[in-house]
């Protein structure tokens, strides 16, 4: 059975006041809908995830998305069903898991459960129990409703896709707001399998901050440290900070030789316990000669995003008499934030000299040290 994720992120994010539209916005450093895609695409039973964005919000998608395997783009619909249906027009798979992007968190037990009843069941959606009383309101309080045998039913949600597709086609009722809804009313065999407190949807201000919250305890500051030399060597400019800058002498090395982003790259590699720049970009590998540093470092926090990390800051000292770093200092903080996708804010640029001891001295070459926190989920 082969199976696609399908996400809806086409919403406009109302309840939660306007602005830029909710699955946009950062939790934990990260959109929603990327820690949406993330979660599903980790699945090894799901061969590829789709995401539905609203017209006009193709920018915000792309700089959430970056470097994500979600091929096109699909174009939703005024209300969330018509997002659904254009996705699932698209989709060419046994099986499909719908799901919210305002729901970040999805624990891969969850899927294991949503996929296993498919041998019998036309879908599987996750519930939970409800605990409060439940009650019809207006201003006032009317009669309470027996809560006996009632749920609440979340997302992500699994459907045979043909039989999902047809329960689309029948349905005539006004705007669902899942597709189980749609499904029974087709007389499809709906698995409930038990759901998960993770699973909760973003909808309000509270539930952002309250998972601002939740995030935070599962995560655990980690630091890295890196430190680079290369020696001068032949004519200028070198490579710096990711910048270019003007110098009588260069630096030899293997790739660009930019102390700077080695010393960063391999405080990351540190702080997320992946070993040294060495291991992952082997000097004795062909392919590195001449490299632009810029891709180690990329390259590093592409594996804390998998890792489901946030960067927090990382800070860089340069040691050398020469060149002057000072002027060079804002350029280099936009490249690495830029490479890093963090703001400028969260990278420190420094430069000293060694008041002409030692090599960094004499002149000999340039030395850089740098640290870097970040955030990775705890251990458990
Ligand atoms: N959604 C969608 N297309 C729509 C409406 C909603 O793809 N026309 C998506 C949302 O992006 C969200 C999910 O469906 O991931 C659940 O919807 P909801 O929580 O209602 O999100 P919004 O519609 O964005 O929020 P609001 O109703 O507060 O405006
Ligand atoms: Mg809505």
């Amino acid at each position: 059975m082969t199976t696609t994720a399908l996400i809806v992120a086409a919403g406009r994010g109302e309840r939660l006041g306007g602005g830029i539209p909710k699955q946009f916005r950062l939790l934990g450093g990260k959109p929603l809908v990327r820690r949406a895609v993330e979660a599903l695409r980790s699945h090894p039973a799901i061969r590829s995830v789709r995401v539905v964005i609203g017209a006009g919000q193709l920018e915000l998608a792309a700089e959430a998305l970056a470097g994500l395997e979600v091929g096109q783009l699909i174009e939703g619909g005024a209300e969330r069903a018509d997002s659904v249906r254009a996705g699932l027009a698209t989709i060419d798979d046994d099986a499909v898991l719908v799901h919210d992007a305002a729901r970040p968190f999805c624990p891969s037990h969850v899927i294991d459960r949503l996929l296993a009843p498919l041998e019998f069941f036309d879908g599987a959606a996750p519930v939970l129990p409800v605990g409060d009383t439940i009650a019809r309101a207006s201003d006032r309080l009317e009669d309470a409703i027996d809560r006996s045998g009632v749920v609440r039913v979340q997302t992500p949600q699994a459907f045979r896709l043909e039989a999902l597709r047809e329960a689309y086609n029948q349905w005539t009722g006004e705007a669902p707001t899942d597709e189980t809804t749609v499904a029974r009313a087709a007389g499809m065999s709906i698995a409930a399998v038990q759901g998960d407190s993770a699973l909760e949807k973003i909808t309000t201000e509270d539930d952002f901050a309250r998972a601002e919250e939740w995030l935070s305890s599962r995560m655990t500051p980690r630091t890295g440290i890196g430190f680079d030399v290369h020696a001068f060597e032949g004519d200028g400019p070198i490579m710096m900070g990711g910048v270019e800058i003007p110098h009588s002498r260069g630096l030899a090395g293997h790739s660009d030789a930019d102390v700077a982003l080695h010393a960063i790259t391999d405080a990351l590699l540190g702080a997320a316990g992946l070993g040294d720049i060495g291991e992952h970009f082997p000097p004795s590998d062909a392919q590195w000669k001449g490299a632009s540093s810029d891709r180690f470092l990329a390259h590093a926090a592409s594996l804390i995003g998998d890792l489901g990390g946030v960067i927090d800051h990382v800070d860089c000292t340069i040691v050398c008499e020469e060149p002057k770093v000072g002027p060079h200092r804002l350029a280099m903080r936009d490249r690495v934030a830029a490479i890093l996708q963090v703001q400028r804010e969260q990278v420190s640029i420094k430069a000293t000299t060694t008041e002409g001891l030692g090599f960094t001295g004499r002149r000999e070459g340039i030395a850089a040290q740098a640290v870097a926190n970040i955030r990775l989920e705890k251990i458990r």
